[in-house]
């Protein structure tokens, strides 16, 4: 929307003036908060989506379509998006990849959510999600995606959840009817686990796609037996020295994959993405002492050794948060002082004043920080 410059004098458009007069009527909560009430899907400033299809599959997964509100600004395929849902009245925010191609009609997503026995979120949305739910987005974000111009030879390997990313890879792939050779590597322990199953055989009969499916623990009831390996590649993509790789499992899933590409000297061309954190470091005890200060909230707690994430909310405070895996940034909070140790790479730093996140980082002795 532009501004009207009329005799020198710079007016302001009468929708523009009569939004910014509701915003300051709705304050604290934005206009949006309101117009949410009466048509969910027409909102001013925030982003938001609103569920119109689930599907669900195997015991413990869930589809998702959505249709963005109009200030999505679409995603590419690899990247992530915090979606917020209410559960018992309380807004809660996480990270998950959309499983769609880039090229998805009206700028559609869809998510598929595996829930986690202790996944709040997440089995929220298994049980409750229906076509109409609204849901908070932020636009998406993330490095690990499919670069411009496309590499022409491409393998992509996931395992378990680890499907979505890579498979809005694929899809963005054939739907661009990627000239280039790409193989695609999924592992699950049993095959009533493959989610997607129907369009993988959709897209394995794409002009240069292969898909294969590894049983980790069922021999004989995928393409490929047991963990990965050096030999699933060569068969999935003997052509793979000239390819660019995109992987995205569990921690030691990956690190198998890292270990194969690495032997060959293939290390700079596997691009990765973790979807659950590397193992912590354990806290050793004389590191478990002292109080944490929640000096925003005015809020003390004995130092248990958890992440600050963790004594936050055991103290009954709510920050903003989304992966819990150190990925999105979205929980950092500044350190005023006080030493944490980062959980994934042991470091311990006490420079104060520093913003850190609160998922990944461990207070050490007294820690006050801003939250
Ligand atoms: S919640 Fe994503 S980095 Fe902490």
């Amino acid at each position: 929307m532009t501004d009207i410059i009329a005799g020198g004098k710079r007016r302001v458009p009468l929708l523009r003036r009569f939004v910014g007069l509701a915003e300051a009527m709705a304050t604290p909560h934005g206009v949006d908060r309101y117009t949410e009430l009466i048509a969910p899907t027409v909102t001013v400033n925030d982003l938001r989506a609103q569920v119109t299809a689930v599907r669900r599959e195997g015991d413990r997964s869930v589809t998702l379509s959505l249709r963005p509100t109009r200030q999505w600004r679409g995603f590419r395929a690899g990247q992530f998006v915090r979606v917020g849902v209410v559960v018992d009245g309380v807004r809660h925010t996480r990270c998950f990849s959309p499983c769609g191609s880039e090229h998805g009609a009206d700028g559609r997503l869809e998510l598929t959510v595996k829930a986690h026995p202790s996944g709040l979120v997440s089995q929220e949305l298994l049980e409750r999600a229906r076509p109409g739910l609204m849901v908070d987005l932020a636009q998406a974000a993330g490095e690990f995606h499919l670069p411009m111009p496309r590499p022409r030879d491409i393998v992509l390997i996931s395992a378990g959840s680890g499907i979505t990313p890579v498979l809005a890879m694929l899809r963005t792939l054939v739907d661009e009817r990627h000239d280039g050779r790409v193989a695609f590597l999924h592992y699950v322990r049993r095959p009533e686990e493959l989610v997607h199953a129907q369009e993988l055989r959709r897209l394995a009969a794409a002009r240069g796609v292969a898909v294969i499916v590894g049983c980790t623990a069922a021999d004989g009831a995928g393409d490929v037996d047991g963990h990965f390996s050096a030999g699933h590649l060569a068969l999935a993509a003997p052509w793979v020295r000239g390819a660019q790789a995109y992987l995205c499992g569990p921690a030691r899933m990956m690190a198998a994959v890292r270990e194969v590409y690495d032997g060959m000297g293939l290390g700079a061309r596997l691009h990765t993405e973790a979807f659950d954190a590397a193992p912590a470091a354990v806290p050793s005890d004389d590191e478990v002492h002292g109080t944490v200060t929640f000096s925003a909230s005015g809020i003390d707690a004995a130092n248990t050794g958890d992440v600050l994430l963790e004594q936050a909310e055991a103290a009954g405070l709510s920050p903003e948060h989304g992966c819990r895996m150190g990925i999105c940034f979205s929980c950092t909070a500044v350190r005023r002082s006080g030493c944490t140790r980062n959980a994934l790479t042991g470091e311990a730093d006490a420079e104060p004043d520093q913003p850190i996140q609160l998922c990944i980082n461990r207070p050490v002795g007294d820690v006050d920080i801003v939250v």
